[in-house]
């Protein structure tokens, strides 16, 4: 399965392009790295890579044997403003996905714990979330995403609010959560780009260059 973006050009409604031509092609097991300054179009690429927008022009699909799917039944998501439940247990907040998709409660349940140890999470499942940290409740959000069986993952500054080794050790577990997924993450860190398979700058030399 591969993740393909061909030739996206994006403009917000009454506003210039901020992305221009981006070509993007991630296979299963690879993992790519957004980067680029403030207002540069990141967080915008992951919409459209989600299906959350519509390209202006271009097209994004998933491809699977020889079949092009529409990627947003294939996507999940960790998002740059932290979105939780937050009156309800880490535990529901990590496993509500995988409820949603069919996974019976038990089997949910055990991932979810799994999941919740490799960030570093282990014994808040009871917790409610709104009790927790900024950074803890980004690593729920961290834990949601890996327990998914959807193939494509899309993380907007996934280690934003932690610090440099709960980021490297949080990164570490996302990614191995994923290593047999597509992974799409934006990052202003240079140690969590550099973790990843390659990198899509974004800015002036995108208009150039693309996918390096
Ligand atoms: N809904 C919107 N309507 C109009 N303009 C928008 C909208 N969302 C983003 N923009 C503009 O599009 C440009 C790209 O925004 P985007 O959020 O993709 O940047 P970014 O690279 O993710 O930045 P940051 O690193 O600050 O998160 C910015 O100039 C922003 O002001
Ligand atoms: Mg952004």
């Amino acid at each position: 399965m591969r993740l393909v973006a061909d030739s996206l050009t994006f403009a917000h409604p009454g506003r210039a392009p901020v992305l221009h031509e981006v070509q993007l092609d991630v296979r299963v097991g690879e993992s790519v790295a957004v980067v680029g300054p403030s207002g540069s179009g990141k967080t915008t690429l992951l919409a459209l890579l989600g299906g959350l927008l519509r390209p202006g022009s271009g097209r994004v699909f998933v491809e699977r044997a020889d079949e092009q799917l529409p990627v947003a039944n294939h996507v999940s998501w960790v998002l740059q403003t932290v979105n939780v439940l937050s009156d309800r247990s880490v535990l529901d907040n990590v496993a509500v996905g995988t409820f949603a998709d069919g996974l019976d409660r038990g089997a949910a349940a055990t991932r979810a714990h799994a999941a919740l140890d490799a960030v570093g999470l282990a014994g808040t499942a009871d917790r409610a979330v709104r009790t927790l940290s900024g950074g803890e409740a980004q690593r729920v959000v961290i834990a949601r995403a890996a327990v998914s069986d959807r193939p494509v993952l899309l993380a907007d500054e996934p280690t934003g609010q932690l610090d440099q080794d709960t980021s490297a050790h949080v990164i570490d577990a996302l990614l191995r959560s994923a290593a047999d997924k597509i992974v799409v993450v934006v990052t202003h860190d240079p140690a969590v780009a550099a973790r990843c398979s390659r990198t899509l700058k974004l800015g002036a030399a995108q208009l150039l260059a693309g996918a390096s």
